[in-house]
């Protein structure tokens, strides 16, 4: 006969069977992880490897990325925005599109150049081969490294003679996917939605400021920014427009992002010269 110990004993097994595996797909053990201690890194001619990286990592990144990589490292509670829990596999600054997995070159590229507007510092004084090796590191943490390959990098022809019309044409295109929404007429982070804004985590999250002459999170050349809205901010409010901005128009709406940014440009004073007005979002479709 049971006794009435060993049945309530039985019962509650059960439960920490059942929530044993919930808790584990939250969060991944040193055990999970080690699995993929194989994983490499490619840039240019140099190969990155884990265990090569396990010193730098202890010292430079675990104090906010934490030992299992999950963003609760110790500094964790005095930080925001967060840091990345790579367990999860999803980035912001890729050249690849939404969904997928960044390259090698885009994570060698965003450690080098550290995040304005957070506590993400820049290491480009880590040598190549140490950066290359937390490329590595840091991809060791997500199984989605073991189940995907990263996706192709979004083609960008050449960026072509900025020219007034191509300024006008931008401005056309931010009132017509209603980039204003959020980022506000005049770019400055006041748009109807913007302070609604949640990211995938459900943390408060701001749309960019342009006209506070601080740096894109994910570069500043004209290039990086058309990269940006081309591909998203995974895990951000900020779409993809891949499916909506046509090659030759996302540059245009570079040309017209630069006029609205603080930092001096040739757009921002042929703007000047043109008396180009921030776009009416009451007025109808196709009539800017
Ligand atoms: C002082 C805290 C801090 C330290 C130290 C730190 N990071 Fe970060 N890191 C962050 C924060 C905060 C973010 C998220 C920033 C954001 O989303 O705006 C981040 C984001 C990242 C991302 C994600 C980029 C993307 O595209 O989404 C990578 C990769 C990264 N860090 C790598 C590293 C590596 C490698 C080190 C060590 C060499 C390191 N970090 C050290 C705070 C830190
Ligand atoms: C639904 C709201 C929303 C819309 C619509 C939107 N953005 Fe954003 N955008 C954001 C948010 C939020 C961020 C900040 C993400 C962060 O800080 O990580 C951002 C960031 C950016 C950045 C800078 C990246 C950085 O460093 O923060 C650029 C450039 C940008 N957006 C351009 C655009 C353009 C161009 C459009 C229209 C084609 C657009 N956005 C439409 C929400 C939006």
């Amino acid at each position: 006969m049971w006794t009435s110990l060993q049945k309530w004993s039985l019962l509650l097994g059960a439960a920490v069977a059942v929530a044993l595996p919930l808790n584990s797909s939250a969060q991944l053990t040193t055990q999970d992880i080690d699995v993929r201690n194989g994983i490499a890194a490619h840039v240019g001619s140099i190969t990155g490897h884990v265990k090569d990286a396990k010193g730098t990592y202890r010292r430079y990144c675990v104090g906010c990325h934490g030992t299992l990589g999950d963003g609760e490292g110790e500094n964790e509670p005095w930080v925001d925005p967060k840091p990345r829990n790579f367990q999860l596999g999803v980035f912001k600054c890729r050249s690849t599109p939404t969904g997928t997995l960044p390259t090698d070159e885009d994570l060698f590229d965003t450690i080098a150049r550290g995040m304005d507007r957070s506590n993400m510092p820049q290491w480009s004084h880590l040598t190549k081969q140490e950066r290359v090796d937390l490329v590595a590191y840091v991809k060791h943490f997500s199984p989605r490294w073991t189940n995907e390959k990263p996706g192709t990098p979004i083609t960008i022809p050449p960026e072509p003679e900025v020219t007034a019309d191509r300024i006008k044409a931008g401005r056309d295109v931010f009132a017509r996917v209603q980039c204003w929404k959020c980022h506000g007429v005049l770019g400055m982070a006041n748009g109807p939605s913007a302070s609604t804004l949640t990211d995938d985590l459900g943390k408060p999250i701001l749309p960019y400021n342009f006209t506070e002459g601080a740096r894109p999170k994910c570069g500043e050349t004209d290039k990086d920014i058309y990269r940006i809205f081309m591909t998203g901010l995974d895990g951000t409010p900020m779409p993809s427009y891949a499916d909506n901005i046509k090659p030759d128009e996302a540059w245009d709406l570079v040309f017209y992002l630069r006029t609205l940014m603080a930092q001096h440009s040739k757009e921002k004073g042929m703007a000047k010269s043109l008396g180009l007005k921030p776009v009416d979002p009451n007025a109808p479709a196709g009539q800017q």
